[in-house]
């Protein structure tokens, strides 16, 4: 569709949202609808794991549909364009011909070829009249992307407030804002212990931990302080590793959230922005001057 054409194309974040935002068309429905909805999503294994803020954003999108009796909701091997909830009736999943078993209301269908981009692994008919809700492909997949800008956005302004990365371009930072694992610990939890070797360099971006350090290995650690969403540690295990020089432990009964990366990526990320500058210079300028040498030295590699 036109829609899909213009959002291939767009290259800025904020155009790539506004058509996000028109793909995501939302169908009113009463709250008992939604919340049935919503705990069919989390009792589907494959769905249960997306963010809250995905499901309700899936059951939003999704519209009424019905098959009478004896219809063929899904053919095995065809290509999928709908994930479905069974509201009411019954249905029978069977692969090469052979039943599987049925299903009644409350269950999810059809999400794996929306999820994994596959045909469909098996047929399913309608052995009563159905009621059912549904999402296209389309919109499941912008929802998919739309949390993925948000998670961006949220990286990249968390990565703003550090250090290291002061110097390095908005893409670059992006890149790296891509690339940030996610990493939950349970309150209590150690998230580096002093004394251990480490390449990895953390922010805060959920809860609170407590940083405790022992003046030697005799004596017991004590409490620091405490670091808050935005902060971060870990920094020197970028460049080179790092032999912690404290504790952080998760401090939070809700736990602790924090982006976290690795050395290896971090470099891979800033080698090609180097050998990219470099190759500008040498055509640029065949000598460097020193304005260049200082810019190289930087981005700290
Ligand atoms: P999909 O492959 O998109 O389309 C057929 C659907 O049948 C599939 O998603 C699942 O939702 C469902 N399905 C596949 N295999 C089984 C099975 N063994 N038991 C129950 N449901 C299944």
């Amino acid at each position: 569709t036109k829609r899909t054409a213009i959002s291939a194309e767009s290259s800025t974040q904020q155009n790539k949202a506004k058509d996000l935002r028109a793909v995501l068309q939302s169908y009113s429905k009463s709250d008992r609808t939604k919340d049935f909805l919503r705990d069919a999503l989390l009792n589907n294994d494959f769905m249960k794991n997306l963010e809250t803020d995905q499901i309700m954003s899936i059951v939003d999108c999704m519209y009424p549909l019905e098959h009478k009796v004896g219809s063929l909701i899904i053919k095995e091997g065809d290509v999928g364009n709908l994930l479905y909830i069974m509201e009411e009736g019954t249905v029978e999943v069977s692969k090469l011909s052979k039943v599987l078993t049925t299903m009644g209301p409350g269950r999810v269908f059809g999400e794996l070829a929306i999820l994994y981009n596959c045909t469909r692994t098996a047929s399913i008919k309608a052995l009563s009249n159905c009621k059912l809700w549904a999402i296209n492909r389309q919109t499941f997949q912008a929802i998919m992307m739309k949390a993925g800008m948000q998670k961006q956005a949220e990286h990249l302004e968390l990565m703003k407030n550090i250090k290291s990365f002061e110097k390095l371009r908005e893409d670059i930072l992006s890149k790296i804002a891509d690339t940030l694992d996610e990493v939950s610990y349970a309150d209590g939890e150690y998230i580096v212990r002093q004394g251990a070797k480490g390449d990895t360099f953390y922010i805060v971006s959920k809860g609170r931990a407590q940083i405790t350090e022992a003046k030697s290995k005799w004596d017991a650690p004590v409490y620091i302080r405490h670091l808050e969403r935005g902060e971060s540690f870990g920094e020197p295990a970028l460049q080179s590793e790092e032999t912690r020089p404290f504790n952080v432990i998760a401090d939070d009964s809700n736990g602790v959230t924090c982006l976290v990366l690795d050395r290896q990526s971090y470099r891979e990320m800033i080698a090609n922005e180097l050998s990219r500058l470099k190759r500008e210079e040498s055509f640029k300028y065949p000598r460097r001057n020193i304005d260049d040498e200082r810019d190289l030295k930087n981005l700290r590699l």
